[in-house]
């Protein structure tokens, strides 16, 4: 990675704990289920790493013991886009920590002449601008897929710096390159892996994430 490695990359603290959830989800021998249930806990910690970098305002309340409590409240919106397939497995811990969040989603996928991304189809909140944004996507290897959904949030007047990356494990290399296009989106990540092989996957990653958590 570049000179300053963690700029705008926020690591979930690497307690064993997390190391332990990763244990299980990168074996190749844990079956759908505890993969499934795994990796809801990754994604979980990442949800609630995002929402800890998000602004807020002092609040005072009255408490039922007629006493004020000086606390704060979120300033600003969210809404979680995915990018479809994989990123949709975060939507439900996006869901279980925010009630009624609005979720959008970007499908991108190879197109088989060019062998380049390609935009299939994107359905966003029309307030998008004024929220910020949680972009749903487990695994950063080149990052192809994840600068084309930022292009098309920044079209729709997404400021950078108000848009989270969230991801289970990201690539050195993805990191740098989506960087050096974005260097103002915050990436929550829970790993960054060496390098990828020759087909691109992450290393040593987990193989592929969606056939993975999806049944295929
Ligand atoms: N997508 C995956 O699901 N796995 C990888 O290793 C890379 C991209």
């Amino acid at each position: 990675m570049s000179t300053e490695p963690f700029k705008n990359v926020i690591l979930i603290p690497q307690t064993n704990q997390l190391l332990g959830l990763y244990t299980i989800i990168r074996d190749a021998q844990t079956k759908r289920p505890d993969f499934i249930f795994y990796s809801d806990r990754i994604i979980r910690l990442l949800v609630e790493e995002g929402l800890n970098q998000l602004p807020v305002t002092p609040k005072s309340v009255e408490t039922a013991t007629n006493q004020t409590f000086e606390g704060v409240s979120f300033l600003g919106k969210i809404c979680g886009v995915s990018i479809v397939r994989a990123g949709e497995s975060m939507e439900q811990g996006l869901r279980e920590c925010c009630r009624s969040v609005r979720i959008g989603k970007i499908l991108i996928q190879r197109d088989e002449e060019t062998a380049l991304p390609r935009l299939f189809y994107e359905k966003l909140p029309d307030d998008i601008s004024e929220r910020y944004v949680f972009l749903l996507d487990p695994m950063l290897a080149t990052g192809g897929s994840a600068m084309m959904a930022t292009d098309v949030l920044l079209k729709r007047g997404v400021k950078q710096d108000r848009i989270f990356f969230l991801n289970l494990i990201c690539s050195k290399e993805g990191v740098d390159s989506y960087h050096e296009k974005f260097p103002d989106v915050k990436i929550v990540t829970g790993a960054v892996d060496e390098c990828l092989d020759e087909n691109k996957y992450l290393v040593p990653g987990l193989g592929d994430f969606g056939d993975r958590y999806y049944c295929i």
